[in-house]
C-alpha cells in the first residue's frame, strides 16, 4: 500500500512504516532527497543513508526521477520539516537525465518557457498548486448545483446552431477541403457532409439548457466551448471550459443573486480546502508583483483579496449609469481612454478596469446593456432600448460571468429574430418552448479560466488551463 505524502505531513504520527512513490524534486548531500508524489505543494524529506546504498542508484537520484521508498516516519532531527522518512530501501522506477531533463531546481524558468514544455510544468510548484486549485473550482462548482437540486446537462459540443449568434466558430466537417461538392451555384454541398449539414463546435450550450430547464425547472452544463476570434490576449481561448446555469421562473435580480452567491461559494470552498497552494500562490504574486512599478501592483494580496470578495456584496449598476461614471472620470476627461465613451459602445476593457479597480475597487454586476450589442435571446426591458442582460466585472480579470434574463415572448423573440438575421424555420426548436409552455427564466455563463485567473492570481490564461489552445497554437 502507497502512502500519500499529504497524509504523512498533515497527520501528527511517527514512528510507522510507509512506501512512497513519487519523484526527486532535489538530492542534497548524497543523503536528502526531497520527494514530491503531487497530493500536496510540499516535499517530504527522505534520508537515506550512502554508506549502505548501491553507488549506481546513488547516481541515479537525479531531479525528476521516480522512485519507491520503503521507510519509517520519524520526528525530524532537521530544521523546515516537522517528520521525515528514514528509507530502508529505495527503488528506481524510472530514471531522469539530468543532461536533458529541463526542470532542475537551480534553475528558475519563466511561465512563458513553462509554456512551452507543457507537458512538463505539472512537475513544478505553480503549476501542482493552480491545477489542484482548478480541480477543486471544478468540484466545488458541482457541489453548489447539487445541493441546490440542480441537474446536470451534457449539452452537445458539435452542433449546427450559433448560440450566440457571433459567428466564430469551429467548422467541424469531413468533406474533401481541396474539392468538396458543391451545389449547381457554387456554393459547398453541405448534404454530402457528415451530418447532412454544416455543423460547427459549440459556443455554448445554453440554449440546449434553456430547454431542458423547461422541465427540470433548474439546471446547469459544464463543458468545453469554442470560440474561433482571432484575440491574443491573456484572457482570450479558442477553447475554454464555461458553467451554464440555466433556472425556470427566475428573473434578472434572481440571476444576480444566483451568480453572485455562487462566485462566493466557489471561493471559500477553496479557502477552506486548499490553503497550502493558496498560500505559495499569494507568495508568488508578492514575488511577481515587485517587477512592477509600485503603482501598478494589486493594492490587496491574494488571500486578502479572496477574503474581501466574501465578505462583501458586489456593486450593482446599470449599464447607463456605468457610462455616466465613465463620463465623469478622470481618464475620460484627460483623454485617457484609447476607445470612445458614449451610450450605446461596447464596453471596452479599459472602461470595465476602471470601473472595478479604481472606482468601485470590487466586482460590479452591470445590468441592462443596450439591446444592439447582446445577443438576440435576450429579454426586451419595457424602455425598448435595453435588455435584461448582466454581465459581472472583476477586478484584475473583467468580465467573468455574462447572462440574462431569457426573452420567453414568442412574438417579441421572433421579432428580434429577425432584425438580427436569425433564420426562425431552422431554430424551431427552440421557439418551440415559447410555444409550448413558456415562462420567464434567466441564466449566465461563467468562463470556468477566468474564474480560476482570479482565484490562483494567476495573469495569463494560458497559464491556468493545461493546455492551452490559443490562435497559432495547439501543441500536445
Ligand atoms: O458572455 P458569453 O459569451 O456568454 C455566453 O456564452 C452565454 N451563452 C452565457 C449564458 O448566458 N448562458 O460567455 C460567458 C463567459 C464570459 O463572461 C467569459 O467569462 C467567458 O465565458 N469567455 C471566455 N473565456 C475564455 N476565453 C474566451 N475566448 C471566452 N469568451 C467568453
Ligand atoms: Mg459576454
Amino acid at each position: 500500500m502507497r502512502t500519500k505524502i499529504k497524509d504523512i505531513l498533515t497527520s501528527e504520527q511517527v514512528d510507522y512504516s510507509v512506501n512512497l512513490k513519487g519523484w526527486v524534486r532535489s538530492f542534497r548531500n548524497n543523503q536528502f532527497i526531497a520527494l514530491n508524489d503531487g497530493s500536496i505543494i510540499h516535499n517530504i524529506q527522505v534520508v537515506i543513508n550512502p554508506e549502505t546504498t548501491d553507488e549506481s542508484l546513488l547516481k541515479s537520484i537525479q531531479t525528476g526521477a521516480a522512485l519507491s521508498i520503503e521507510g519509517t516516519v520519524i520526528a525530524s532531527q532537521g530544521k523546515g520539516q516537522t517528520v521525515e522518512v528514514v528509507a530502508n530501501s529505495v527503488t528506481l522506477l524510472g530514471e531522469c537525465n539530468p543532461e536533458e531533463f529541463p526542470l532542475q531546481a537551480k534553475n528558475r524558468p519563466s511561465l512563458e518557457y513553462l509554456r512551452e514544455i507543457a507537458h512538463l510544468r505539472f512537475r513544478t510548484n505553480v503549476f501542482g498548486a493552480v491545477f489542484r486549485v482548478r480541480h477543486s473550482i471544478a468540484y466545488a462548482i458541482h457541489k453548489f448545483f447539487n445541493d441546490k437540486g440542480f441537474v446536470y446537462l451534457h449539452t452537445p459540443i458539435v452542433t449546427a446552431s450559433d448560440a450566440e449568434g457571433a459567428g466564430e466558430m469551429f467548422r467541424v466537417t469531413t468533406l474533401p477541403f481541396d474539392n468538396p461538392p458543391r451545389l449547381e451555384n457554387g456554393e459547398i454541398d453541405f448534404t454530402e457532409d457528415f451530418f447532412g449539414k454544416s455543423t460547427n463546435l459549440t459556443v455554448s450550450g445554453q440554449l440546449e439548457a434553456e430547454l431542458a430547464a423547461m422541465a427540470f425547472g433548474e439546471v446547469y452544463t459544464f463543458g468545453p466551448t469554442f470560440r474561433a476570434e482571432n484575440s491574443n490576449t491573456t484572457r482570450h481561448l479558442a477553447e475554454f471550459w464555461m458553467v451554464e446555469p440555466e433556472v425556470a421562473f427566475n428573473d434578472l435580480e434572481d440571476n444576480m443573486n444566483l451568480a453572485e452567491s455562487f462566485i462566493q461559494y466557489i471561493i471559500k470552498h477553496v479557502l477552506d480546502n486548499n490553503m497550502e497552494d493558496l498560500k505559495f500562490l499569494d507568495e508568488r504574486l508578492i514575488n511577481e508583483e515587485k517587477q512592477k512599478p509600485a503603482n501598478e501592483r494589486s493594492e490587496m494580496g491574494l488571500l486578502e483579496k479572496l477574503q474581501f470578495v466574501i465578505d462583501n456584496q458586489f456593486e450593482r449598476i446599470t449599464y447607463t449609469q456605468a457610462i455616466e461614471i465613465l463620463l465623469q472620470s478622470k481618464p475620460y476627461q484627460k483623454k485617457q481612454f484609447k476607445y470612445d465613451v458614449a451610450w450605446g459602445i461596447d464596453l471596452q476593457s479599459e472602461h470595465e478596469r476602471f470601473l472595478v479597480e479604481k472606482h468601485f475597487k470590487k466586482p460590479v454586476i452591470v445590468t441592462d446593456y443596450p439591446k444592439d450589442i447582446k445577443a438576440f435571446y435576450m429579454r426586451l426591458n419595457d424602455d425598448g432600448k435595453t435588455v435584461a442582460a448582466m454581465d459581472i466585472l472583476a477586478p484584475g480579470i473583467g468580465e467573468i460571468v455574462g447572462g440574462s434574463q431569457r426573452e420567453e415572448r414568442l412574438d417579441h423573440l421572433t421579432k428580434r429574430m429577425a432584425e438580427m438575421d436569425i433564420p426562425t424555420a431552422e431554430m424551431y426548436w427552440y421557439l418551440d418552448s415559447r410555444r409550448f409552455g413558456t415562462a420567464p427564466h434567466a441564466g449566465f455563463g461563467l468562463g470556468f479560466e477566468r474564474m480560476v485567473l482570479f482565484i490562483t492570481g494567476m495573469t495569463n490564461i494560458r497559464d491556468v488551463i493545461p493546455f492551452p489552445r490559443t490562435p497559432k497554437n495547439a501543441a500536445f
